[in-house]
């Protein structure tokens, strides 16, 4: 980051002396007031919960433009990734900064590949679980774990330890989500098998079964590869916040990755997409698109609690790049499968036809997110609905590590703790047990 010519001044109306604050710029996007001093200089902290003004951090990695709904990984507009890099090559330029090279993509691929299996232990791990459990219950568990399996990936400030325990959660996460599925389902786990692609051995791992061979639909494979590279990384959302603060204490990077996955898990952030299918299901079940006017009522009713899922973001006040190409795909795969008539998909184009003409959303900005068409693609290919947010973060993990480890790099980079403003009681005497 660059220092630049201009400062922000900060001035009391109380009389005590105004204080000059640094201003540094990025290479695109918004300056940065510098307030690490503020608290020495005045006594007082900055109050911004839910971040809305406030850059925890320097990046290099992804950068959004939510006016212009625009999507960067390192650079690369997303568009350009999705349609002409795969997954794999995706992860690689985010860890290291650029594509790979044709050798290094083939020894990147390999290196992946090689690290597929987990530890025979893990499914006797796993069987602790109740056959019910949620998906992400049994994710956030079973990434944990992996702390417990490979110690000789556990020190964070080890540059090799980093890398390996990089490369060993990005080629593990398929064989996990896909293992948490068969437990569910009382089917037997599939071993990954090393010649498919990263999203094709996932599909298998899914859906195969040792009694016939699985063969890998490409239209399907190139979907799913295609869900994993629009969520491979987002910047500073909640989790990958979570990440972050999480490793700042120098704790394992398992441990870090595992704290992700539990944030991902909520309604407002990766637990989206299982939302926005649910919510299509309630509103066909209540009579489809006939019910869409009331439903839409309900969402601009403020006591109603009712939200439009898959719709609106904190970051992108206009169309979310994804989700443009989220429809493309869901296109593709319910032609390939023959579901063009899919009810839900049709509810789905006309509740966003509707939504982007009312004024209560246009006023608000509020778009569809990547989410709103992801569900639909998922269901399609066979995915449970409850297994779509723990696809989210097989693809995210990524994203998670190469953030992770730009902190761990970072000189500036200190254990996160945030400060408050204290609103309760003030100091005061215990009564005695018949006073209270
Ligand atoms: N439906 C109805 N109203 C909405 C919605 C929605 N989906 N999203 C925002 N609003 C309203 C909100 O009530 C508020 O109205 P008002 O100004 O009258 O109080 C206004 O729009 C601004 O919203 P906000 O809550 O201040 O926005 P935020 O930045 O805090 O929240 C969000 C962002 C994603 C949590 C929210 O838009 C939301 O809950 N959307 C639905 C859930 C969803 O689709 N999440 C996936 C996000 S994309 C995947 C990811 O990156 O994790």
């Amino acid at each position: 980051m660059k220092l630049a010519d201009n400062k922000a001044t900060l001035s009391f109306s109380n009389g005590s002396p105004s204080v000059d604050l640094p201003v540094y710029q990025g290479s695109i996007g918004p300056d940065v007031i510098d307030i690490r001093k503020l608290y020495a200089q005045t006594g007082m902290f900055t109050y911004d919960p839910g971040f809305l003004s406030t850059a925890a951090t320097q990046s290099a990695i992804t950068y959004i433009d939510g006016d212009k709904g625009e999507l960067l990984y390192r650079g690369y507009p997303i568009e350009q990734l999705a349609t002409q890099c795969d997954y794999l090559d995706t992860c690689y330029l985010l860890l290291n900064g650029e594509l790979p090279n044709e050798t290094q993509r083939t020894d990147f691929h390999k290196l992946v590949t090689n690290h597929t299996m987990v530890n025979e232990q893990m499914q006797f791990f796993l069987r602790g679980f109740r056959r019910d459990a949620h998906p992400m219950a049994v994710l956030t568990g079973l990434v944990g774990a992996l702390s417990a399996f490979y110690h000789d990936s556990t020190d964070i400030n080890n540059p090799q330890h980093r890398e390996i325990a990089a490369i060993r959660l990005i080629a593990k996460m398929p064989t996990l989500v896909a293992m948490a599925y068969k437990y569910g389902m009382g089917q037997p786990y599939m071993y990954p098998q090393n010649n498919l692609s990263y999203a094709g051995n996932f599909l298998r791992m899914m859906f195969g079964t040792p009694c016939e061979e699985y063969k890998v639909n490409p239209v399907l494979e190139r979907a799913l590869d295609r869900i994993f590279i629009l969520h491979a990384d987002h910047e500073q959302n909640a989790s990958t916040s979570t990440v972050r603060l999480c490793g700042s204490s120098g704790t394992n990077p398992f441990a870090a990755i595992a704290a992700g996955v539990a944030c991902l898990w909520g309604p407002a952030h990766g637990g989206a997409n299982e939302a926005a299918l649910n919510m299509l299901h309630d509103i066909q079940a209540q009579g489809g698109v006939e019910k869409i006017g009331e439903f839409i009522k309900q969402v601009k009713d403020k006591n109603s609690g009712v939200k439009l899922m898959g719709f609106g973001h904190r970051v992108y006040k206009n169309y979310d790049p994804r989700a443009k190409l989220m429809q493309e795909t869901c296109n593709e795969v319910l032609a390939e499968l023959g579901l063009e008539k899919d009810p839900l998909f049709k509810l789905a184009k006309e509740l966003e036809k509707i939504a982007l003409e009312d004024d209560y959303f246009v006023q608000r900005k509020l778009y569809p997110n990547v989410d709103f068409y992801s569900g639909i693609v998922q269901r399609a290919i066979g995915i449970p609905v409850n297994l779509f947010t723990g696809i989210f973060a097989l693809a995210r993990t990524v994203g998670w590590i190469a953030q992770l480890n730009e902190m761990i790099g970072d000189p500036e980079y200190k254990i996160g703790r945030p400060r408050q403003l204290f609103t309760g009681s003030e100091r005061r005497d215990v009564p005695a047990l018949d006073k209270r």
